[in-house]
């Protein structure tokens, strides 16, 4: 390239960059992928380094580091960020009380704070001004969120008062006041743009947006409770709070100095229903050996101060009424109750439907219909009904009976011994059963097949697919005619039917539907057996030698095979030019990744999501589709899923783009 050629490009990326930079940083709105960027970027810099004439102080490249890459810097916190002890119940707080007993005798009190539901920081002064603020992340290292902070209304930037230390550190928690969570939920539906679930939730992909100057369009909150530390800068907690509130800290008075468990019991009896009318979520109370010559003298264990622990709540709970219970037919021929309720309001959404698991669980509650039942939401999406309220119960009302046969087809239900479930057994003539397992067959992790459920209900209907193996007789001819079908979808459904021929042996045999044969547990299979053939043959013995392949497992594909109709199936599937035998491809091509696990989300450039699973897998890493504390890398291309992104800036995972993986790979 000539230096003319290379001025001129440079120049275009600069400009280029910058328009990125503002569409980025300024108005949140991203044009292009974080891949494209770091392209762009790297472009950039290798001109710059070829043609050093043509260097420049601002130029996009040299702000690259910190600020540009999108993520915080992270540093270690000067005393870990540990989390407390949880307890459910006064007999966990007894045992807790007897441990602090045992450990400083019986002349103490405990000093109750209310638990807020937020997002825990750690903000350092110095002279009395704020100098940073860090996110808990892993509990050593935290996001460096600062400019955010400086944002919150409530906190001092510089504090007033006496005895103020040189320098410290003071712990709080980042939260969503209510009245403003749902103002901003409500403009958010009106934008049509995604709500956020909770409070917490909202605290915390606030504070890591990065703009500040949106975080400071939101009414954030910072509540304080705790000052670390090992010089003794006050006798108790109490007063290490009354002095941070004298410097200008939002300590919330709610607090309790208990000289007895029966007190501290009646602190938590308090807030439980009072919660409601806070004007912020709390999860639980806090409750701390006040002294902290004695809190000293506790210390910690790796993970929890002794020195103190958390009563959590029970999840929240409506009262409703139950009007009718339904019955679902899953693949597997489960047949599982959901209860239809009276519309009721619960933690922020309203309920109408709660799961009610299965016939022991009915009788357990005896629940009968029109009864008024207590609804609980805990971290699943669909709530449950966890109790009956009796007294108010109407005097005729009738135990309710679990059904006896199945609601879709009428064949008379079975349970096995030592199953919760009831079973319809009538596995190929039970329409939710047949087209639930063509649903999971041609389901992304499967054979990958792009129909709606609506399609399948369709061709079902129409006589024309009755199994799996039915989809590749089909021809474009035959469906271009049905409702909401014409050439063009009626051509597009056969060529993705077609393109799934290739689909590798692990995920054919996934899309079995085999009870019990996930995709984990499919891929161990093919890769030991390496055919459907010798799959077939294994007896139970050489099945469970299988890596983690168990006696269940194991007994569940002997019945499988040993049905005529499934040898039947797969037979027609082989016909159908499926895969039945582990290709090379899938062979394992090193171990470079071994013993890492990894997220994916969002769009990549140069493979699919599918095949940068398998090369994971092929190089012995581990891919899982939810974000945990175990897991190592986040694999991230163009528009990562929001809550994926949170939940991997919470826990300090690392997000690298498909062009480190694949730098990663080659290491
Ligand atoms: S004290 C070393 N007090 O709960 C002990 N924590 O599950 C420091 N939290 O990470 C914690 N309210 O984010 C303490 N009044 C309170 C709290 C509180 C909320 C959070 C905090 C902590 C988590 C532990």
């Amino acid at each position: 390239m000539t230096p003319e050629k290379a001025q001129l490009r440079i120049n275009e990326l600069r400009s280029l960059l910058q328009q990125h930079n503002y569409l980025y940083y300024v108005e949140s709105k991203p044009s292009i992928s974080d891949f494209e960027y770091d392209l762009l970027i790297k472009e950039l810099q290798t001109l710059e380094s070829t043609f050093s004439q043509f260097d420049d102080i601002n130029s996009p490249s040299r702000r690259v580091g910190s600020d540009l890459n999108r993520e915080f810097e992270s540093f270690s916190h000067r005393y870990p960020m540990l989390s407390l002890g949880n307890s459910y119940n006064r007999e966990e707080l007894i045992e807790f009380d007897q441990r602090v007993q045992k450990a400083i005798g019986e002349d103490f009190s405990y000093f109750c704070e209310l638990k807020y539901d937020g997002v825990a920081v750690t903000l350092s002064y110095q002279n009395g001004k704020l100098t940073r603020a860090l996110t808990r992340g892993d509990g050593t290292r935290g996001d460096d969120v600062t400019h955010n902070i400086r944002t919150i209304r409530s906190i001092p930037l510089q504090l007033q008062g006496d005895k103020i230390p040189a320098e410290f550190e003071i712990r709080g928690e980042v939260i969503f006041p209510t009245e403003g969570f749902k103002r901003l939920n409500s403009d958010r539906e009106l934008k049509g743009e995604p709500s956020f679930a909770n409070p917490r939730n909202a605290a915390s992909g606030t504070l890591k947006m990065q703009n500040s100057s949106l975080v400071a369009k939101r009414p954030l909150d910072c509540l304080f409770y705790y000052i670390p530390g090992e010089q003794q800068l006050f006798e108790t907690q109490d007063e290490s709070l009354k002095a941070a509130r004298s410097w200008g800290f939002k300590v919330p008075d709610y607090n309790l100095l208990a000289g007895s468990l029966k007190e501290v019991f009646s602190f938590i009896d308090h807030w439980e229903t009072a919660r409601d009318k806070l004007p912020f979520d709390i999860d639980g109370v806090v409750i701390k050996v006040d002294s902290i010559q004695l809190q000293q003298q506790l210390g910690f264990t790796a993970k929890t101060p002794r020195w103190a622990i958390s009563y959590k709540f029970r999840a929240e709970r409506a009262t409703s009424r139950l009007l009718s219970i339904d019955f679902q037919v899953g693949r597997t021929g489960a047949v599982t109750p959901v209860a239809n309720l009276e519309p009721v309001q619960l933690a922020g959404t309203t309920v109408k439907r709660a799961s009610l698991h299965n016939a022991d669980q009915i009788a357990l509650l005896d629940i009968r219909l029109g009864d008024h039942v207590y609804v609980e939401k805990g971290g699943e999406i669909i709530p449950k009904i966890v109790g009956v309220q009796k007294e108010l119960r109407e005097p005729d009302s009738t135990v309710f009976h679990f059904i006896s046969t199945c609601p879709e087809c009428g064949t008379g239900l079975i349970r096995e011994e030592d199953e919760a479930a009831h079973y319809c057994p009538n596995i190929s003539g039970c329409p939710p059963q047949i087209k639930g397992r063509i649903e999971h067959f041609i389901s992304r992790k499967a054979m990958d097949i792009n129909a709606a459920e609506a399609t399948i209900d369709l061709l079902f209907r129409e006589g024309l697919v009755k199994d799996a193996s039915d989809l590749y007789k089909l021809d474009a001819n035959q469906i271009k005619d049905l409702e909401r079908f014409g050439e063009k979808s009626a051509q597009k459904l056969i060529k993705s039917i077609e393109s799934s021929r290739d689909t590798p042996f692990p995920r054919v045999l996934y899309a079995l539907g085999i009870r019990y044969v996930g995709e984990t547990v499919a891929r161990k299979l093919a890769e030991a057996k390496l055919s459907m053939e010798r799959l077939m043959e294994a007896d139970q013995d050489s099945l469970e030698q299988v890596d983690e392949i168990g006696e269940a497992i194991a007994l569940s594909l002997r019945s499988y095979f040993g049905e005529e109709g499934n040898l039947q199936l797969v037979e027609r599937l082989r016909s159908a030019g499926l895969q039945m035998e582990m290709g090379q491809s899938e062979a394992m091509v090193s171990n470079s990744l071994s013993g890492k696990s990894f997220v994916i989300s969002g769009v990549f450039v140069q493979n699919s999501r599918e095949e940068l699973k398998n090369i994971i897998e092929q190089h012995g890493g581990k891919y899982s589709a939810s974000i945990s504390a175990r897991t190592d890398y986040i694999l991230a291309g163009e528009n990562m899923g929001p809550s994926k992104y949170q939940k991997a800036q919470k826990l300090g995972i690392p997000i690298i783009t498909e062009e480190q993986f694949l730098v990663m790979l080659a290491q």
